[in-house]
């Protein structure tokens, strides 16, 4: 099949590029974050470009690079930078990563973005983790012919996101004085905001938080049987709950303010998981 044809191929190149390293731990890093990626050691990084079949983000504030090595004891795979569907990639480019992040031997991925604050008692600079979401994009990245050998037909969303991950998550925060949220994440497709209206329909519909990213890369990894851990970083209360306007550089100054807890969290988790 011509996805598999893509993954290997992409596959290869990465490790003709790391040698033997194969890595179990996979990195989305989202807004604000991409800095952890320096952090990691013995590093291998590779611009997407040079990636057979890797599609490349044009976000302001985003790096487009694989980095591979270690970080805090664990071999990880991390994206500095990633795809998002309304810069106009299609499902398959924005999820192509994780297929990669699998077959290279990842089986637990840990996906952070930056959001809004839906649930009125939160506030702007919080962390969450994600227990579930909403799409209420209505498009999915497994629709097409289904290969096999990357999944089953109809996966099974219940635990989408981890529960044992997010234990660990909490426990990590706990020890560590970071008090953290924990809720629902929607997802929009973007790049607009959305109005005060969409947002007082996606409280009722059960949301906590609303974002534009995240949801198509955790559904493609349940789909490859990997354990995934969401984490949000509120960055601003969504439309109509504040009386001001939304910024884009409000949400990368916050996520700039929130970054060393955040890092910190991810560190910490990484050494339990
Ligand atoms: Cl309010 N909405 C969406 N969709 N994404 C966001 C956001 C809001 N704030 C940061 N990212």
């Amino acid at each position: 099949m011509h996805q598999s044809q893509h993954i290997q191929e992409a596959k290869d190149y990465i490790l003709s590029r790391t040698g033997a390293i194969t890595p179990v731990i996979g990195l989305i890093l989202g807004s604000g974050l991409g800095g952890l990626a320096d952090e990691i050691e013995q590093a291998t990084v590779i611009p997407y470009v040079e990636i057979p079949h890797f599609a490349t983000s044009a976000a302001v504030g985003h790096a487009n690079e694989l980095v591979i090595g270690q970080l805090m004891g664990q071999t990880v795979v991390a994206m500095k930078g990633r795809l998002h569907y309304y810069e106009g990639f299609t499902l398959d480019e924005v999820t192509f990563p994780v297929r990669i992040m699998k077959a290279l031997g990842v089986d637990k991925l840990i996906v952070t973005n930056a959001c809004g604050a839906v649930n009125t008692s939160f506030a702007p600079g919080e962390l969450m983790i994600i227990t579930d979401h909403i799409n209420l994009v209505m498009n999915n990245p497994l629709i097409g012919p289904n290969n096999p050998e990357l999944g089953t037909r109809f996966p099974d969303l219940s635990q989408t996101y981890h529960p044992e991950m997010r234990e660990i998550a909490l426990r990590v925060a706990a020890k560590q004085g970071t008090s953290l949220q924990q809720g629902v994440y929607a997802w929009w497709t973007g790049p607009a905001y959305e109005t005060p209206a969409e947002i007082r329909m996606i409280r009722t519909l059960g949301a906590d938080a609303v974002g534009m990213s995240t949801v198509p890369e955790a559904i493609v990894a349940v789909h490859g049987g990997m354990k995934v851990l969401g984490i949000s970083c509120l960055t601003n209360m969504a439309c109509g709950i504040l009386d001001q306007p939304l910024s884009h550089d409000e949400v990368i100054e916050v996520a700039a303010k929130v970054r060393t807890t955040f890092v910190d969290l991810i560190k910490g988790i990484l050494q339990e998981v």
